[in-house]
């Protein structure tokens, strides 16, 4: 029950000023009070280093800020890897969603057969070639993969860092055509919104955690705050109507804390300017009470 907090204040992976105060917003809303109830032995690490730009990329390119995203993510997975070998379950929050390159890069390496659970409205599948925006942030699942800039697929010296048939997506309603390729061409599970509307949460979440507990040996929860619906969750830099609720989401955190299977977990998106009130972050540390089993308590 040892819980290491790592911020990593990363806004380079998009082109919206403001995510970078996403673990101030979190710490903020109370993460470490909210966890610390629920008798975990918490040790907040501050934030990692993210480099600054000479000069922010503004011009559509098909990577922007590749080198400063590198450099931001080697330095978390390195952070991470720390945290892991002492034993303790790494908690990062961010930040822009181009940092679970580095999480996932710190992390894989502790396992054979790291699952994924990626909650989002989007794939973040794609590459500098089929991404509509340059954005990095849309990229991290398929660099974890092992697809895209040698700068970033090669972090921690070592790829790929997951395997597809370990990958579960759920909420996906933005995807763009090279993401539906790749989806298809690796076979990765997804859950759309129109899933989770058939099926309702509850068996998504009971086929997924099926899906991967018998194949491997730990799971990691990548959840970005525009999973949910953005009436729920304002704060987000590239909202998508039609999202998760904020109670499907308890929902969804609560039957993970039940199955005890998540190793490690990042919280990304949260953009305090575009915010209302610290909402967003408020949820985001909602949520992290419910995936760490305040309802199990
Ligand atoms: N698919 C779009 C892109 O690649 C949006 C990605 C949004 N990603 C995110 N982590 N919010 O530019
Ligand atoms: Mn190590
Ligand atoms: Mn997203
Ligand atoms: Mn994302």
């Amino acid at each position: 029950n040892n819980l290491s907090i790592v911020g990593a204040p990363m806004d380079l992976g998009q082109n919206r000023r403001g995510v970078d105060m996403g673990p101030s917003a979190i710490r903020y809303a109370g993460v470490v009070e909210r966890l610390e109830q629920l008798q975990y032995d918490i040790e907040d690490l501050g934030d990692v280093e993210i480099p600054r730009p000479d000069r922010r990329e503004d011009q559509k390119e098909h990577l922007r800020n590749l080198k400063e995203v590198a450099e931001g993510n080697e330095n978390l997975a390195k952070t991470v890897d720390d945290v892991i070998q002492r034993n303790r379950f790494p908690l990062v929050i961010g930040g822009d969603h181009s940092i679970a390159i580095g999480s996932l890069a710190g992390i894989a390496k502790h396992y054979e057969n790291l699952g994924v659970i990626w909650y989002d409205a989007h794939g973040d599948l794609n590459t500098g070639g089929t991404s509509p925006s340059g954005n990095i942030h849309g990229m991290p699942l398929a660099v974890s993969l092992g697809i895209g800039h040698e700068r970033l697929v090669n972090i921690e010296g070592y790829q790929p860092k997951i395997k597809p048939e370990n990958i579960v997506i759920i909420g996906a309603r933005s995807l763009d055509d090279g993401e539906k390729e790749l989806i298809k061409e690796k076979g990765i599970k997804v859950y759309s919104m129109h899933e989770i509307d058939r099926l309702g949460m509850t068996q998504v979440i009971q086929e997924s955690v099926e899906y991967l507990t018998h194949k491997t040996d730990g799971i990691h929860l990548s959840l970005d705050l525009d999973g949910l619906d953005p009436q729920d969750a304002p704060g987000v830099g590239t909202p998508v109507m039609g999202g998760m609720s904020y109670r499907e989401s308890h929902l969804a955190m609560e039957m993970l804390a039940e199955a005890d299977i998540i190793t490690s977990a990042e919280f990304v998106e949260v953009n305090p300017i575009l915010d209302e009130k610290n909402r967003t972050a408020s949820v985001a540390v909602g949520l992290m009470g419910s995936l760490f089993g305040e309802k199990l308590k």
